[in-house]
């Protein structure tokens, strides 16, 4: 077994804080069945306790101990688990999952992650993990280990290193708990997949600004120091660039998301390159348009939340 490993899972079942690594982004973990890991958890990250987390468990048999788990759960996750898919699930009467991690609502979400060392610890240590995005409550997501160091490095007793996420952008949560499927955040899994599996259509849930309605879909988020300018077709002085295809002219700093338009490419790449520009010295971000569809939907709704 992977010492690492090891040294992870011991410090998770005594209530302590380990940063994983998924395939979507960084994650900081606590022991989801303890009150108080969950409690460390808000407090690391500085997260409003109104707003609950993702439950990372190993299979869907573990899923089953604590949530009900209907036919549209059953496809999707025969589907898309281990994969970028959250579920959010009615409880189930007297279910051990801490209360904190479902912040007072009587669902839970959960998915199975499908990074090979976030699976490994998940059936080695044999506990459901919480844990959302490895970053200071409203900051850019990590994608990396250093990320982690950069914004949380004091407050966890361990990263566990499985190098750069590859999806890059969080999972999409899907709410199963009434009739039919309603999306609360855009994710790597698009509408037209969900809506193929699910043979039926899917509702998106949006509130009156336009955003999606997840508890935690705070208006602004993943927010970088400097402003970010949205589909810019020119670029003003001083400004960075983030480009996507063919850049503008005259940007001496630059991050491209993917020269080819590939939004699997810029999906990956959206949260460092955030970073690189927010560090980098451009007196502002203008952001080149992304195609509103497929996954050009998540992408645009974080660049939209930054720049709030
Ligand atoms: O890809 C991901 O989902 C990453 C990795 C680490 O798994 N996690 C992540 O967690 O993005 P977080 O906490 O940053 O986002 C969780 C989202 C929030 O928008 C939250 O409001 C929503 O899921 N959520 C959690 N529990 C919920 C529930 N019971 N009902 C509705 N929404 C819920
Ligand atoms: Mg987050």
């Amino acid at each position: 077994m992977n010492s690492k490993i090891e040294k992870a899972a011991e410090l998770l079942k005594r209530d302590e804080l380990v940063a994983i690594p998924t395939e979507t982004v960084y994650g900081l973990a606590g022991n989801a069945l303890s009150e108080r890991a969950v409690a460390k958890i808000y407090e690391a990250k500085g997260r409003p306790s109104f707003n609950p987390l993702i439950v990372h468990v190993a299979d869907i048999l573990q899923v089953k101990l604590y949530a009900q788990f209907g036919e549209m759960a059953e496809k999707l996750a025969e589907k898309f688990w281990p994969g970028p898919l959250t579920l959010v699930l009615p409880r189930k009467k007297n279910c051990a999952l801490s209360l904190l991690v479902s912040a007072g609502l009587d669902s839970v979400a959960v998915r199975v992650p499908a990074h090979p060392l976030a699976l490994e610890l998940l059936r080695y240590c044999n506990l459901p993990l919480a844990a959302p995005s490895a970053n200071r409550s409203g900051k850019i997501s990590p994608t990396s280990a250093a990320h982690v160091e950069d914004d949380l490095g004091d407050r966890v007793s361990m990263v566990l290193d499985g190098g750069d996420c590859k999806v890059g952008i969080e999972s999409t949560v899907v709410d199963v708990t009434g009739t039919q499927a309603v999306i609360l955040r855009p994710g790597f899994v698009t509408k037209e997949k969900l809506e193929q599996v699910l043979g039926q259509p899917i509702l998106v849930s949006k509130g009156a600004e336009g955003e999606y309605k997840s508890p935690g879909m705070l208006q602004s988020h993943y927010a970088p120091n400097k402003k970010l300018r949205l589909n810019a077709k020119d670029l003003l002085p001083g400004e960075g660039l983030l480009a996507f295809g063919a850049p503008l002219g005259g940007a001496e700093i630059i991050e491209n998301l993917s020269v080819s338009e590939n939004l699997e490419e810029a999906a990956a790449n959206v949260f460092r390159m955030l970073r690189l520009l927010d560090s980098s010295s451009a007196t502002s971000i203008a952001v080149m348009p992304i195609p509103e569809q497929g996954l050009g939907i998540a992408i645009n709704d974080r660049l939209s939340r930054a720049a709030n």
